[in-house]
């Protein structure tokens, strides 16, 4: 099955086969529980700071405590790391309310299950980081509560699957005819010389990569603003992008079936490619955070 030598449950570390859980969690049930995916570049967990921030919150708002500080998680992902290599990595964790008979109710006393494994990380194929990617736009399905990194994920699964039946990667969703993000990412648009993503809020996942991203941009004096985008300036932008910790920055060069600007990844994502990669670089040599 998946090539990892061990993952991590209960505070114990396992062979996948062995790693089991009870028929009655409530992550199986009724998909209650949130996780995070969070990249390793040589060994180095990129922006683990901000991916435990982002888990804190989405624990408080299911009102759930964090079983662990960050050094503890630090220990755990550096000892799943430790048996695949030097690779790329992506560690997926995931915390449920437990085990429970099933009740909507919050069980009095269930122990949260806690999960987590690593396995080298896939990067998008280079040709589509060469020529872009395709993706549609699909209304946005989902609760209200996006901001929830949430195991339930099945109006994410329902619409990437749109996207790929019609030959495309990704879908950006809509909601009241403005972009949320996509099924598993977020959006940015360029217009002119200026760079906009989706402001924060109930609606999107505010997403490391594109915190990241604005944080560059700002950085190199790069206008970047967080703006509601409608689906008009989506259609006449000039570059679109998507960001995850997975995809990086990956440009979207069709959309619903039209071309995106020329209809190739633009110079606006070359240059914050580029920045991107220096500062992993920097970040690899221990001269970045
Ligand atoms: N998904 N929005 C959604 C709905 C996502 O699922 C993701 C990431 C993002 C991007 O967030 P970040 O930059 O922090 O990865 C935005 C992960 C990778 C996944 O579910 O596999």
């Amino acid at each position: 099955m998946m090539n990892m030598q061990q993952v991590f449950l209960n505070g114990e570390f396992l062979p996948p086969d062995q790693a089991k859980v009870s028929v009655f969690d409530r992550g199986f049930v009724f998909g209650d529980g949130v996780y995070e995916v969070i990249p390793a570049f040589s060994g180095r967990l990129f922006r683990l700071p901000q991916h435990l921030a982002r888990l804190e919150s989405s624990l408080a708002a299911i009102r759930m405590r964090n079983p662990y500080g960050v050094a503890e998680w630090d220990a755990i992902f550096t000892r799943l790391m430790q048996a695949n290599g030097t690779a790329d990595q992506s560690i997926y964790l995931q915390i449920t309310r437990g085990v429970a008979p099933r009740d909507h109710a919050f069980p009095p006393n269930a122990t949260p299950t806690v999960f987590a494994y690593a396995q080298p990380l896939k990067y998008p194929p280079a040709e589509q980081l060469a020529e872009g990617v395709a993706a549609v736009t699909a209304e946005d399905i989902r609760w209200r509560r996006c901001d929830i990194k949430a195991i339930a994920l099945l109006a994410n699964a329902l619409l990437r699957q749109q996207a790929i039946d019609q030959g495309a990667v990704e879908a950006i969703l809509m909601r009241d005819d403005f972009v949320t993000e996509g099924a598993a990412s977020n959006i940015f648009i360029v217009r002119g010389d200026r760079l906009i993503t989706p402001p924060k809020g109930p609606f999107i996942l505010p997403g490391v990569t594109r915190d990241l991203v604005v944080e560059i941009a700002r950085a190199h004096k790069i206008d970047c603003d967080e703006l509601p985008v409608s689906a008009e300036m989506l259609r006449a932008a000039d570059e679109i992008w998507l960001t995850s910790s997975t995809k990086e920055i990956l440009p979207i060069t069709r959309l619903d079936g039209r071309p995106v600007g020329g209809g190739r990844p633009g110079p606006w994502h070359a240059r914050l490619f580029a920045l991107y990669k220096e500062y992993k670089r920097a970040f690899i040599a221990g001269q970045a955070n």
